[in-house]
């Protein structure tokens, strides 16, 4: 939600601002802003709308010359989107320019403070209020006036400082929202998310909360929140350019669901040596292990669907009750986190803002807290007692995918790394498993080489407008994120239900011609989803079966349509059936128009509440 951008340097900074919020538009935002000091004075142009609008509207940044700025791609949180609520927001004498993500809390109190002074406001944001008080609090020192103004605000930010009277400088400041520093050769930049950067420079900077810094063309200088300098690790990025890019496909979430067999293997193959399980860095002992009396999982969305896999693989090879809850549930629950808790926490992003306030709150209930994260670096991943990394590699489209299978991947390791340290699994089942962790990313290549038979299914169905997901156990799990992916991208109504729930409700919206998708793909229970597909079946349901290839001919004779799957040990069957559920969605949204990557209302990332 929301991006920034910042680039001090010799070259224009217009276009690198407006390339750099490009990269970040996957995001989601509704109106964009640059302010550049064009050698007199700060120039600022902002739109609502597209970045196309901004770009159109400065001539690429033409219009706007001058080698420092700063610039935003605007989520609307306070005031409506409109040109003059879009950030840069400016002090009362346009010197002072400010982008802004997340929210400040009591910014009402503060800017009824310097109404009551007379500083006059234009727009509804909470983030001109950051803009007015630092002019407020200036008197020729912009470090120090920042410093003030970072006493007296409080909630989430991640701020851009830019002032006509220090035009050879940018100040960043960082609080529960990410940011991060690119150093390059004569020109420094900031931004919101490392994609931005990529085209510039390998070698940043995380900050961390409370700390500010300084970047000149020289370099960059960061300070706590006292305003003391702090020497700060300088990290490689060591993903590709394509990576971020679409490189052919016409779509980001397509090309990142063929991705997934790849980033499979960058997730498991280093990670099984010798026929055992290896994690890097782990950091809880075997006794911690062997005194586990629970696990939580605390996620948001398809994070919180691999959780819901993971409680039922893991309780089955662990015999250790999991839990899983969603993170904005969890903070306000009071969660009896005890002794022998481990608190397990998933996000892609590392800064899902619910995921984070529940990860602090483990934390202070004393709980370990082991994070399943991709983005390195990361809120999450940085404040987590252990991180398990995904090394599923920039993931664009909102709807999430291959990070969704390498969570899931990551979670299997994990737990049969545990089941090693607890003796809960046969020697001969632990290696079958591993065994076919192996071989998951080829049998699901052989699941995308068969993506036309999903494309066709999507054409007989795209225009139901509501859909049941029905599975039980493993296949409930997994129709949870099929539903999912669903409906974010093709706006279509449609629920997951546990298949033996059907009767207590759910069979009375079942008419003719309503779609259900019945998972079918767990082999302990085929007999029972066989039940449910005739029970929907015989009050007129059109059924899309899922199962694997040893019930191919079972299912055959009862489906309207049936896709099938590659046979694989139980708790890996969701890593394997997701993946034409994601197709399926996929192209529903396409013969439906949508604007699959960037679908309305949603966010890549959830930075706010
Ligand atoms: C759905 C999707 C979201 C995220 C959720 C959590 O496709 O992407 O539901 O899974 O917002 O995000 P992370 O995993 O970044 O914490």
């Amino acid at each position: 939600m929301c991006g920034i951008v910042g680039y001090v340097g010799a070259q224009q900074a217009a276009p690198i601002l407006l390339d750099g919020l490009t990269r970040l538009e996957y995001r989601g935002y509704d109106s964009a802003g640059v302010a550049i000091y064009d050698g007199a004075e700060l120039k600022v142009a902002k739109a609502k709308g597209r970045l196309q609008v901004l770009s159109d509207l400065i001539q690429g940044g033409a219009a706007i010359p001058g080698t420092v700025g700063i610039g935003h791609t605007r989520w609307a949180t306070h005031g409506a989107p409109s040109d003059v609520n879009s950030h840069p927001q400016v002090s009362r004498s346009g010197r002072i320019a400010v982008v802004h993500n997340g929210i400040i809390e009591n910014y009402a109190a503060l800017k009824q403070f310097l109404v009551d002074q007379g500083v006059p406001f234009a727009s509804e944001t909470d983030t001109e209020v950051v803009a007015q008080l630092i002019e407020y609090f200036y008197h020729g020192d912009l470090l120090q006036a920042v410093g003030r103004v970072l006493h007296r605000i409080q909630g989430a930010y991640a701020l851009g400082i830019l002032c006509a009277d220090c035009p050879d400088q940018l100040i960043a400041v960082r609080r529960d929202s990410p940011l991060i520093l690119g150093i390059g050769a004569g020109e420094n930049f900031l931004a919101s998310d490392v994609t931005a950067l990529i085209r510039h420079t390998r070698e940043v900077i995380y900050m961390e909360d409370g700390e500010l810094a300084v970047l000149t063309r020289e370099g960059i200088q960061c300070y706590n929140h006292f305003l003391q300098p702090v020497d700060k690790e300088i990290s490689h990025v060591d993903w590709e350019i394509d990576a971020a890019e679409k490189g052919g496909y016409e779509h980001f979430m397509f090309k990142e669901i063929m991705e997934q067999p790849q980033a499979l293997r960058r997730a498991v193959f280093p990670r099984i040596r010798d026929g055992e399980v290896y994690l890097e860095d782990f950091g809880l002992s075997d006794a911690y292990i062997r005194s586990l009396r629970k696990i939580y999982i605390v996620a948001c969305g398809s994070s919180y669907h691999v959780g819901m896999v993971g409680k039922y693989s893991l309780e089955r090879v662990l015999r250790i009750p999991v839990e899983v809850s969603l993170a904005s549930e969890f903070r306000y629950r009071d969660p009896i986190v005890g002794e022998g808790t481990l608190v397990l926490v998933i996000s892609q992003s590392g800064e899902t803002l619910d995921t984070m306030a529940a990860l602090r709150q483990a934390k202070k209930l004393g709980a370990q807290v082991l994070s399943i994260v991709n983005v390195v670096g990361s809120s999450i991943a940085r404040e987590s007692d252990v991180v398990l990394y995904t090394w599923a590699g920039p993931e664009i489209a909102v709807a999430t995918t291959k990070a969704y299978t390498t969570q899931l991947a990551v979670l299997d390791l994990l737990g049969l790394y545990f089941a090693r340290r607890l003796g809960t699994l046969e020697e001969e089942e632990y290696h079958a498993i591993l065994q076919e962790l192996l071989l998951l990313p080829a049998k699901m290549e052989q699941v995308l080489e068969h993506r036309e038979d999903i494309q066709y299914y999507a054409s007989q169905y795209f225009n139901h407008d509501s859909v049941f997901y029905i599975g039980r156990n493993l296949d409930y799990a997994l129709g949870l994120e099929g539903s999912l992916k669903l409906k974010e991208i093709s706006y279509i109504h449609s629920e997951a239900y546990a298949a033996g729930e059907l009767k207590h409700g759910t069979i009375s919206l079942i008419e003719d011609g309503t779609l259900v998708v019945a998972l079918a793909t767990y082999d302990a229970l085929f007999d029972k989803a066989m039940n449910n597909v005739v029970e929907v079946k015989s009050r007129g349901a059109d059924v899309l079966a899922l199962t694997t290839q040893a019930h191919r001919e079972a299912m055959e004779t009862l489906a309207s349509g049936l896709i099938t799957i590659p046979d694989t040990h139980p708790m890996l069957l969701p890593s394997l059936g997701v993946v034409p559920l994601q197709l399926y969605a996929y192209y529903v949204a396409l013969m439906r128009g949508c604007d699959i990557d960037k679908p309305r209302n949603l966010a890549k990332s959830v930075t706010v509440e």
